[in-house]
């Protein structure tokens, strides 16, 4: 089939500081506020090409590879996202589309993948819809349009369309936030957080126990879920204090209290998940008793799921490279690890 038309993208995924737990009825609405570090290293790398239609009609006509691989489980889960926006991407039933995607980071390395890969495809389209028609957003529309759209399909997929750092959930602490897309952030971020180091420490790659859309709404019947709706809202306004000041005690103590926050909440959901692996922990009470010998301010975060992102500034990455090596390759799965930092969003490749 003739190609008409293509773009490429490379969208990276996001660490969140306070965390995304739980939806509002709605389509993707979060129930709380969050705010995530845009990463560098780990990202999506997505080509969408417009072909001529093979049949005339109203039925989506896609073929999708991932790694160069016919990838159908994705595929069927992109014809329902498809489905979903339509109405806004007249290319969508116009054309026929074939993409392309492929991880930096590998698929099975327990890395949540649904940030970049969302956020690339949502771009993408975009950006394509956009060369086809005659009207062009200003590149702060234009974001929020992917960002959009990239939410609806993976929530914490709208906070990786920014440099540095991003913001989504609507919130009286943020002008200009909403439920509908993330804002960037980056004019509030400290000088010393916008080279900051995120070492990913892989405790375990096995697929996660339970999806996100799962945990999600797990929330729903959570004993607790109001109080963490509020305690979110306060971590978000008192981490935005601290991401403004470079106040890395206060940084490290919210990060570390949602990182615990997060997997105790699926702990006591019913029915119960517990996310974190022996090592996790383990590794844990090193990474505290390190901070508490040395007084670096070396601290963590975690996704849903076993694998620790170790967050600490950049004058200090010798020291924590020495810590890593002689306490925490060890209790890593085939001492695996990721080297990432705070990053600068996503790229449109040429
Ligand atoms: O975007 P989802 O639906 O996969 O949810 C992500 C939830 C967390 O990664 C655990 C937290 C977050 O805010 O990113």
């Amino acid at each position: 089939m003739k190609e008409l038309k293509k773009t490429t993208w490379r969208s990276p995924s996001n660490i969140a500081l306070v965390k995304y737990w739980g939806k509002k009825s709605g389509v993707q609405i979060p129930a709380n506020p969050s705010i995530s570090f845009t990463l560098e290293n780990c990202y999506s790398e997505t080509t969408v090409s417009l072909l001529e239609k093979e049949k005339k009609g109203k039925d989506i006509e896609l073929r999708f590879y991932f790694d160069g691989k016919a990838n159908m489980a994705f595929q069927l889960k992109m014809l329902k996202f498809f489905e979903s926006i339509r109405k806004d991407f007249p290319l969508l039933n116009e054309y026929g589309l074939l993409i392309h995607s492929t991880n930096s980071f590998p698929h099975s390395s327990g890395i949540a993948s649904s940030a970049s890969a969302m956020s690339a495809l949502a771009i993408s389209l975009c950006d394509l819809q956009q060369q086809l028609g005659n009207k062009k957003l200003s590149d702060e529309k234009f974001l929020h349009r992917a960002s959009h759209f990239a939410r609806l399909g993976s929530g914490s997929a709208a906070r990786s369309v920014y440099p540095l750092i991003s913001q989504w959930g609507k919130t009286s602490t943020v002008r200009g936030s909403s439920d509908e897309f993330a804002i960037p952030f980056e004019k509030n971020l400290h000088k010393i957080f916008q080279t900051y180091q995120n070492t990913i420490l892989i405790a375990s790659s096995a697929e996660k126990k339970v999806s996100s859309r799962v945990g999600h709404s797990l929330m729903k019947t959570n004993p607790f879920a109001k109080t963490r709706y509020a305690q979110a809202e306060k971590n978000l306004k008192e981490i935005i204090g601290a991401l403004k000041t470079g106040d890395l005690e206060k940084f490290g103590a919210i990060t570390e209290e949602e990182a615990m926050t997060l997997h105790a909440l699926m702990m006591c959901s019913t029915p119960s998940f517990v996310l974190m692996s022996p090592s996790t922990l383990a590794m844990i009470d090193r990474i505290r008793n390190y901070r508490e010998e040395t007084k670096l301010p070396v601290y963590f975060t975690l996704d849903a799921g076993p694998n620790i992102h170790l967050l600490y500034p950049k004058d200090v990455s010798k020291q924590v490279s020495g810590f890593v090596a002689a306490e925490l390759t060890e209790l890593c799965e085939n001492g695996r690890m990721i080297l990432d930092k705070v990053g600068k969003g996503p790229k449109k490749i040429k």
